[in-house]
């Protein structure tokens, strides 16, 4: 189950962010707030569901408007942005997990030659690392893919155009109490 608080700010040009609305939380999802496909689903109380318990599952929830991060009139501004969520992977197995999740960019909603498993939904074998895919994510991996180089299964990696990440980095988190970074 993956439930999702999503925050996105622009930080830069707020004249042309604040035509376009591109400031936004979610406390909580309804069916006109993002648009899915595959086994992605809203529960009852508000949870955005991207796959079930059926192995080899992929769905995707879309912001449902374009969100321009180049300024058209100048190839150099790119926007900065950030993002945050909340959500949880529940595995049927203890010991296997399913293969993980993406927070993505992409030049269109869907991705319909996609695989599931390791692909994430996001790529498949023979698009995986073509730069003509304009595709940006951070995935949250939670099986190791030696085919794509995984460090290990439970990390956080960059992906530009494919699933062999740029940067990664095992899931860790910043204790309140004495600092420093945890696995
Ligand atoms: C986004 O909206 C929040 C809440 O309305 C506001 O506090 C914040 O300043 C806004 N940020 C930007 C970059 O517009
Ligand atoms: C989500 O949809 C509900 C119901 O239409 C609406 O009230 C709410 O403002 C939407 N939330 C966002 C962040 O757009
Ligand atoms: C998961 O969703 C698919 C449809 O996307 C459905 O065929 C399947 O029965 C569901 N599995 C479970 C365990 O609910
Ligand atoms: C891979 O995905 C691309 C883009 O959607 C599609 O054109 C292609 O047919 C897919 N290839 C396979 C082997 O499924
Ligand atoms: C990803 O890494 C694998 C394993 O090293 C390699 O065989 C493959 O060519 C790489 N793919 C891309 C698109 O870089």
């Amino acid at each position: 189950m993956i439930a999702m608080f999503f925050k996105l700010l622009i930080l830069t040009l707020a004249s042309l962010a604040a035509a376009e609305d591109v400031n936004f939380t979610y406390n909580g999802f309804r069916s006109d707030n993002l648009s899915l496909d595959g086994s992605a689903q809203f529960t009852s109380n508000g949870l955005l569901m991207v796959t079930n318990d059926t192995e080899e599952q992929k769905g995707h929830a879309f912001y449902p408007n374009p969100v321009t991060f180049k300024n058209s009139y100048s190839n150099s501004n790119v926007f900065s942005f950030s993002t945050i969520f909340v959500f949880a992977v529940r595995s049927v197995s203890t010991t296997l997990g399913g293969h993980g999740m993406a927070f993505v960019i992409a030049p269109k909603r869907g991705f319909p030659g996609a695989y599931g498993g390791p692909f994430l939904g996001l790529f498949n074998r023979t698009n995986n690392g073509n730069p003509t895919n304009h595709v940006f994510a951070v995935e949250l991996d939670t099986v190791r893919s030696a085919s794509f180089n995984d460090i290990d299964n439970n990390h956080v990696g960059i992906d530009i155009n494919g699933l062999n990440s740029t940067g990664f980095a095992s899931a860790a988190y910043y204790a309140k109490k004495n600092g420093g970074l945890r696995n």
